[in-house]
């Protein structure tokens, strides 16, 4: 058993948006037609709760893509990460549904002003007595960077060097107000202390803000950071800054690897690398025989492999390159340059694309978890234990309600029974959850 139990969350890809929605259990057509409610991420986060998770991360990206055959056609017919609605409206839904669920919306460095992402991350810190998280991400696709007036992305680099600048305006911002700033002196009429409340004058290379923010310091001070981007500038970025990392390795050497790595680049910024948690993704299918996991997980790669034209748009879309150029049963070239998702196009490049396609399942996560609770949970206690550490990030492309059951009241109890998660919140707030182990 491990010294300490690990952290979960879950990643609720393709947002506040449709999920499996042609596929069994995602209901009738008039329940399909609800993904702009937010009901589902709410059953979601009360089951979550339930079954402790640390924190709850709505994915997002603001574009009708169109890289692949330079159409949205494709994207819109198949539902490729479109349509979706705004993560931070959603936010408060599931702050309401929920006590101690960590709640995390991603928000764009490269579509938003510091300002602007300051007020609205203080005010969501507020409202849930210190439950937000931000996933901090730079925008991939040109398509996105067109929705807000320019040609293209920014270099990929350049991406994260306006990111740590966007950090430092928004920690400037949050820290403006002391935390006893607010007097409410009812009887000698004193709201609050202007000495306690500071200017920024932030005069940066890309930012100018002048401050203070416009509220008072809101619970946890500043959202939980969570970042994604696993390229060497990205990691640089992560150790700089992140609190979580959310992040995709396909075995636990790799896994190992990337964590060692950032939490050395941790150290080297004078951090203690015990509070960044790096969670990696995982799709666990459960059920109650091994050959039932099997065979249910035998027809999800399935179906994931008959559909081919969802899969080229959506490698399309991460990257920015057009997949419909390469023959299916050629190797892709040895140098796919990409200005998106450099971290996984490095993993494609060479192959054949047929192959890129097969074996990367939409399903599969970090590595294939399946079979009968006890077995899985077995395998993941492994696993951290090989890496070292956080925990695991679930995901499913399959998202499905009967799937949420499964893992909150299948897989994590017998997670829990092996005292490998946690069975009540030891805070009240995400940041001190997240640190409790
Ligand atoms: C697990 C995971 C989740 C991500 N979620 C998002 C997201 O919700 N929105 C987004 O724009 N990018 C998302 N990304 C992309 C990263 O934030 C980052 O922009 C991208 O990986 C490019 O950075 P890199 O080249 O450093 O890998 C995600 C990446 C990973 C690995």
């Amino acid at each position: 058993m491990s010294a300490r139990p690990f952290h979960l969350g879950w990643f609720y890809s393709k947002g506040f948006g449709p999920k499996a929605w042609k596929h069994e259990w995602a209901g009738p057509r008039s329940a399909v037609a609800r993904f702009t409610k937010p009901d589902t991420a709410v059953d979601l986060a009360r089951a979550m709760e339930r079954a402790c998770f640390d924190y709850f991360m709505i994915e997002d990206s603001s574009n009708v893509p169109y890289t692949y055959q330079g159409s949205h056609n494709a994207y819109l017919k198949h539902s490729v990460d479109t349509p979706k609605l705004d993560p931070t409206v959603l936010a408060p839904y599931l702050i309401a549904a929920t006590e101690k669920l960590g709640i995390v919306v991603t928000c764009s460095t490269t579509e938003y002003h510091p300002f602007m992402l300051a007020r609205k991350m203080n005010a969501l810190d507020h409202v849930s007595d210190g439950r937000i998280g931000w996933n901090v991400v730079t925008g991939s696709n040109d398509g996105g960077a067109q929705n807000y007036g320019r040609d293209r992305q920014y270099p990929h680099d350049e991406r994260y060097d306006r990111a740590d600048e966007f950090l430092e305006v928004v920690h400037g911002l949050w820290t403006g107000w002391d935390e006893d700033a607010l007097v409410l002196d009812l009887e000698k009429g004193v709201f609050a202390d202007g000495n306690k409340v500071h200017p920024l004058n932030h005069e940066g290379t890309y930012y100018r803000s002048r401050g203070p923010l416009s509220s008072p310091r809101s619970p946890q001070g500043a959202p939980v950071i969570c970042q994604a981007g696993g390229s060497g500038r990205g990691q640089a970025f992560a150790g700089r800054w992140a609190e979580t990392i959310i992040a995709s390795a396909s075995t636990p050497e790799k896994m190992k690897a990337y964590r060692d790595n950032v939490r050395a680049i941790a150290s080297a910024h004078g951090r203690d690398p015990d509070h960044i948690k790096i969670l990696f993704l995982v799709s666990p299918t459960v059920d109650e025989t091994q050959e039932r996991a099997e065979d249910r997980y035998r027809r999800s790669v399935e179906i994931d492999q008959n559909e081919i034209e969802y899969q080229l748009a959506s490698l399309s879309r991460q990257s920015g390159i057009d997949f419909s150029q390469f023959a299916l049963d050629e190797p892709l070239p040895e140098r796919l340059v990409s200005n998106g998702h450099q971290s996984m196009v490095a993993q494609w490049q060479g192959r054949v694309l047929g192959d890129v396609i097969r074996g990367n399942p939409l399903n599969s996560g970090s590595g294939a978890f399946v079979g009968t609770p006890d077995r899985v949970a077995a395998h993941m206690d492994e696993v951290v234990q090989e890496v070292g550490g956080d925990g695991f990030l679930l995901v499913n492309s399959y998202f499905s309600r009967r799937y949420v059951t499964e893992i909150c009241d299948g897989l994590v109890p017998e997670l829990q029974r092996r005292g490998l998660t946690r069975t009540a919140y030891e805070h009240d707030r995400f940041r001190d959850n997240l640190l409790a182990f």
